[in-house]
């Protein structure tokens, strides 16, 4: 499954591109920060039946949602044998097992008598079994006994252990896939690990771990957070340091995609002179006021003559996040320190890179309904140097109709962070109805900003192609 990368320059916008922001940071970039392919992906419209039709979540179901790799947990979720995560999508569900010898398993969540599911809910458990008719297996997956065993000659002499998932890790991320026979981890991820070495993600624990029920398709859902266009409509109070329109998109696979956005730099949409004392202000919230009454009013802090938001900032969180976590950041780049870097894995995944706590998104359709899907949102800190492993925050659930501003800073996340989600979220019951109300039938995306979602529906194509062809021969 290769998509041609040929050299290919699409229309930008005049602003400076995210490189030309780069030449004037303080210090030398990562080469992996640099400019990366851009393929042409075209510009043909996108059926929206993909996004409302049940028969097209159907076919998800059996053709693409068993064949990809998929995050299932994080590994400081399942420290000790016995551990168990369950990991549910589209119908499927698996236990997710740290064993003895320290590895993990997932085994299917579905008693092999009359198919209940052997768990619901997560733990440290000594044994599967079921709560129906009590036939229970070892965490190991191995069969271990039946009260009724009298009855079932055809089960004598026979392997009867759970049918299990391939499970693999990376950067302390537990993943699954459900087709014994797909291509490894590492190739789908590739490049994505040597790009993400600096990041130490195995040793990050998790701040807050966010699960909102969202009222849209699994699709638009991902799509709301994979450009910048929606910024100046959506999040205007983020363009006094948002370089939206600056942003870089590169293709690095047919997997894995990325979008670079500098912070601390205006956006090229905004119409009047900022001072940098008022970029940095904008950033820290002076003048919101929800958001100084819970986090602080920023205004005694002075930018000196002479030097630029984007490096004050950059100086400040090297000096906030080293005395936090005892690392030295005085080498990051700006970039590292202030910028969104997000990289995305089809399909459904999105990891924040650099230096700064990282969030990671996952998107999964909630359960059979192609109307909602769920989104979970982690803030992943580094293990302070020296210091004990924290405890990973427990999920906190947000419901369909529940705002993500009021009930995020329950979880830990800041007001300005949930503020920016509640504007996401805002969106996205209107996209689904209105792809329901629309005319054409068609999404028309743009053709350099947008072109990782039309990549995405593109690899999600070639997916269910190539499973349905199997399933015919
Ligand atoms: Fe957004």
């Amino acid at each position: 499954m290769n998509i041609a990368v040929k050299t290919f320059r699409p229309d930008r916008h005049p602003a400076d591109t995210y490189e030309e922001i780069l030449e004037r940071d303080t210090r030398p970039v990562p080469d992996h920060l640099r400019e990366g392919p851009v393929p042409d992906i075209g510009t043909e419209p996108v059926k929206i039946d993909r996004y409302i039709d049940p028969a097209f979540a159907r076919a998800e179901e059996k053709h693409l949602w068993p064949h990809i790799w998929q995050m299932a947990c994080r590994e400081e979720e399942i420290p000790n044998p016995g551990d168990v995560s369950i990991y549910e999508v589209a119908g499927k569900s698996l236990l997710v097992t740290r064993q003895a010898d320290g590895g993990i398993r997932a085994f299917h969540n579905s008693c092999l008598h009359r198919a209940r599911k052997l768990a619901t809910l997560p733990g440290c458990k000594n044994e599967f079994r079921c709560p129906y008719h009590g036939i229970a297996w070892n965490t190991d997956g191995s069969f271990k006994d039946n009260p009724i065993a009298w009855d079932f000659p055809q089960w004598e002499g026979k392997d009867v252990s759970l049918p299990e998932a391939l499970v693999d890790t990376w950067g302390g991320f537990v993943f699954i896939n459900f087709d014994r026979s797909a291509p490894p981890l590492a190739s789908v991820l590739n490049p994505l690990q040597e790009h993400f070495e600096r990041y130490d993600l195995e040793n990050c624990y998790i701040d807050f771990h966010v699960q909102k029920l969202v009222p849209c398709n699994w699709k638009a859902a991902a799509e709301a957070f994979m450009e910048s266009h929606h910024a100046l409509t959506t999040h205007p109070q983020l363009l006094p340091y948002l370089a939206d329109v600056n942003s870089q998109y590169d293709v690095l696979s047919d997997h894995v995609t990325r979008q670079f956005t500098a912070q601390m730099v205006p956006s090229p949409y905004v119409t009047r002179e900022y001072t940098q004392q008022e970029i940095m202000q904008a950033m820290m919230g002076v003048g919101s006021r929800s958001r100084a009454a819970v986090e602080g009013p920023a205004d005694d802090i002075q930018i000196p003559d002479g030097v630029s938001a984007r490096a004050f900032v950059a100086d400040m969180s090297r000096k906030t996040i080293g005395d936090e976590d005892g690392h030295d950041y005085s080498a990051a780049s700006d970039a590292e320190m202030v910028d969104a870097l997000l990289y995305n894995v089809f399909p459904n995944m999105s990891f924040w890179a650099g230096y700064m706590p990282k969030l990671f998104y996952r998107w999964r359709p909630n359960g059979n309904d192609h109307d909602t899907s769920i989104m979970d949102i982690y803030l992943l800190k580094r293990v302070p140097k020296g210091a004990a492993r924290p405890k990973p925050a427990p999920v906190f659930e947000i419901g369909l109709e529940e705002s993500v501003l009021e009930m995020g800073p329950h979880a830990g996340m800041s007001v300005g962070l949930a503020a920016v989600f509640e504007q996401d979220m805002a969106n996205l019951p209107h996209v689904q109805s209105g792809m329901k109300a629309s005319e054409i039938g068609v999404l028309n995306f743009g053709r350099y900003a947008e072109m990782r979602i039309r990549l995405m529906h593109q690899m999600i194509d070639r997916y269910m192609a190539r499973s349905m062809a199997a399933a015919a021969s």
